[in-house]
């Protein structure tokens, strides 16, 4: 027999969400990954660099999956638990973690950097990146695109027809190019994510706290259920994901 609404949900919002672990949703959430594989790359560019610099790390995951650290590897985090976490993930490997708060200025010097990279940051400071990175540097990068996952916000909160404008690939290359960064790879990529139960649903916008912002459940209850009702007649909830894989070069 199915579970009830509020069983679901009384259970999504119980269970703890610090961290970068989101092994709670197997079985019950799935999500596309962008077909140019960004840890591999992200891998293959540290092997041939001496000096890099990972922005919002998170808990450190996508970071300590790559084969090799270049000589200098440092990783910024802005969140406590996730800095902690990446730390003692990535300290035993010699990279340094600095927990910043996640705003300029970075805390480097001009042109301290031959890589930065970033998996979805939650802010992009180009004129930082920019600073920080030595002529002829890389920015590598997979942002968030326009309209990301709109089917399950707009499900929540109701019709956002300008959301993510910003992340649209162009307005990201112009920025990029503005602050001095000439852009040589620019990809958008629609994805599919599938939701099997409103708990899934509740306990990913919680995670994702930016989703919705500063979602908890209470004030959402009507719109949830209707989410439950899709899924109990469909099976599922589906939405898009978008995704921007951005390469950038500091000019020599
Ligand atoms: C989407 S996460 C990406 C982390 C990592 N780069 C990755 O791809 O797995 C972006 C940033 O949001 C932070 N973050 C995650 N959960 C948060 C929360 N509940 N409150 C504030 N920041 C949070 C992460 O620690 C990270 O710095």
């Amino acid at each position: 027999m199915s579970r009830s609404f509020e069983e679901l949900v009384a259970e999504a919002v119980a269970e703890p969400i610090d961290g970068w672990d989101f092994s709670w949703l197997d079985g019950r959430a799935t999500e596309e990954r962008p077909s140019w594989g960004f840890q591999r790359l992200l891998s293959r560019r540290l092997g041939e660099v001496s000096a890099a610099l990972d922005l919002y790390t998170g808990g450190g995951e996508v970071l300590a999956g790559v084969d090799k650290f270049p000589p200098t590897m440092a990783a910024t985090e802005s969140w406590p638990p996730n800095a902690a976490k990446a730390t003692r993930l990535l300290h035993p490997r010699g990279v340094v973690v600095l927990q910043t708060r996640g705003e300029p200025p970075l805390p480097f010097a001009d042109n301290a950097f031959d890589l930065v990279s970033s998996r979805h940051p939650i802010a992009v400071w180009w004129t930082e990146i920019a600073r920080v990175l030595r002529p002829g540097g890389t920015y590598l990068a997979q942002h968030p695109g326009p309209a990301t996952a709109l089917e399950l916000i707009e499900a929540v909160m109701g019709p956002m027809p300008e959301l993510g404008a910003h992340m649209e690939p162009s307005v990201q290359a112009a920025q990029a190019e503005a602050a001095g960064l000439q852009v040589v790879d620019l990809r958008l990529e629609t994805l599919t994510s599938e939701y099997y139960d409103i708990g899934a649903v509740v306990y990913f916008l919680r995670k994702l706290i930016w989703t919705v912002p500063d979602f908890t459940a209470e004030p959402y209850l009507t719109r949830l259920r209707t989410v439950h009702e899709h899924i109990e007649a469909h099976g599922r909830f589906v939405t898009h994901p978008t995704r921007v894989l951005v390469e950038a070069r500091k000019q020599l």
